[in-house]
């Protein structure tokens, strides 16, 4: 096997935790998309980095200073993950009832809301590392993450 299969069969026994990154474009339009790769960088200033393929929709709209929020998933947000990593549901992203439109987009019933805004980009090939500076954040009382290992939700 190439060194890319054992790095992939590696990384699938890891147990990510499931987000969406939710944002709104200069020009009105939202976005969201299903992310594992968010990591919190440190407290001081309070930052985290995600890890963005640079063929997704969201992609071009993470300009400096532009704002996003990470939504942590609940066991119970599945089909909404799923939709938000499916090319073909675009203009499904949007229909459940608990987005909060207001402003920037996020999920009224999410585990956790983390508020941020665009502090650098950093290109690395086939991505771009994201990172945000936590402007708010938000969480729930009772835990319940959604987590994804080897390719399944668990
Ligand atoms: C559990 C899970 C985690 C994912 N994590 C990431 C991620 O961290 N970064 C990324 O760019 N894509 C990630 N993806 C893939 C995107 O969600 C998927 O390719 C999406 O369709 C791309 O966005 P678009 O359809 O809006 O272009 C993940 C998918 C799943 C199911």
């Amino acid at each position: 096997m190439s060194i890319q299969d054992n790095f992939r069969l590696a990384m699938r026994r890891y147990i990510y935790s499931v987000s969406i990154m939710s944002n709104r474009d200069n020009v009105g339009n939202t976005n969201a998309i299903t992310v594992s790769s968010v990591t919190s960088i440190s407290m001081d200033p309070p930052s985290l980095l995600i890890c963005i393929n640079k063929s997704s929709r969201i992609h071009d709209t993470l300009t400096i200073g532009s704002k996003f929020c990470i939504n942590l998933l609940n066991k119970d947000q599945e089909e909404l993950s799923n939709t938000c990593s499916d090319e073909d549901k675009h203009e499904q992203r949007f229909n459940d009832k608990n987005w909060n439109l207001e402003d920037i987009p996020f999920l009224a019933n999410a585990q956790a809301n983390i508020f941020c805004k665009v502090d650098k980009l950093s290109s690395y090939y086939t991505h771009t590392i994201v990172v945000g500076l936590v402007e708010d954040a938000k969480f729930s009382d009772n835990i319940s993450t959604l987590t994804y290992v080897d390719g399944e939700y668990r």
